[in-house]
């Protein structure tokens, strides 16, 4: 399913939070163990499957905390909201609720790099039509929420969906089709087009 997983190491306290393990946890682990990095959290975009199923792995074999958005139905440790931070050793990663995808979706700012789940792929976005969908929620949270950010931002998809593996705000805006001047209107109207 071509997923990305992601690894958020602070370098000062050799702390990490991994971000969507689903497959091949142990890789992931070892690469922590190779960086003599902790796992203290398991940080969810959002609990579709391929984003979630190897929680549990990483928590038996680390004791990790895992954070999710307070509305979703996961075990979450610890609840977030639009706005928070979640510290991961000196690292301050905040939270931006994007639902359209689904109604839990989140994005993670960290150290310049947006980490932006199912919401946000190079040059595509997430799909809208899945139950929980919204393609309203989803014209708010791409143009409302992620648009406004500095070109210079770089997106960090949770699949490897396009023509490279990541990119940045400016390259979104000036290349995704998804992204061009619509209204919330004309946006639904677009996302219902097969
Ligand atoms: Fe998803």
């Amino acid at each position: 399913m071509q997923n990305f997983a992601y690894i958020i190491g602070d370098e000062e306290t050799k702390v990490a939070a991994i971000v969507d393990p689903a497959w091949e946890v142990q890789k992931l682990l070892d690469i922590c163990r190779d960086l003599e990095l902790k796992v203290t959290l398991v940080i969810n975009t959002h609990t579709h499957y391929d984003h979630v199923d190897g929680n549990s792995l990483v928590v038996q074999k680390t004791g990790a905390k895992v954070v999710n958005h307070e509305s979703s139905r996961m075990r979450k440790d610890i609840a977030v909201k639009d706005g928070d931070t979640i510290e991961i050793g000196a690292l301050k990663a905040k939270v931006i609720h994007t639902p359209g995808h689904c109604p839990e979706h989140i994005c993670i700012l960290v150290d310049g790099k947006l980490l932006t789940g199912d919401l946000l792929f190079v040059g595509e976005c997430g799909r809208t039509d899945l139950p929980g969908s919204s393609p309203g929620d989803m014209y708010e949270s791409l143009f409302h929420k992620i648009l406004p950010l500095q070109d210079s931002i770089e997106v960090y998809p949770g699949h490897d969906y396009g023509s490279r593996p990541s990119s940045t705000i400016g390259y979104e805006r000036k290349n995704n089709y998804v992204l061009k001047n619509r209204t919330r209107e004309e946006f639904v109207r677009f996302m219902a087009q097969p």
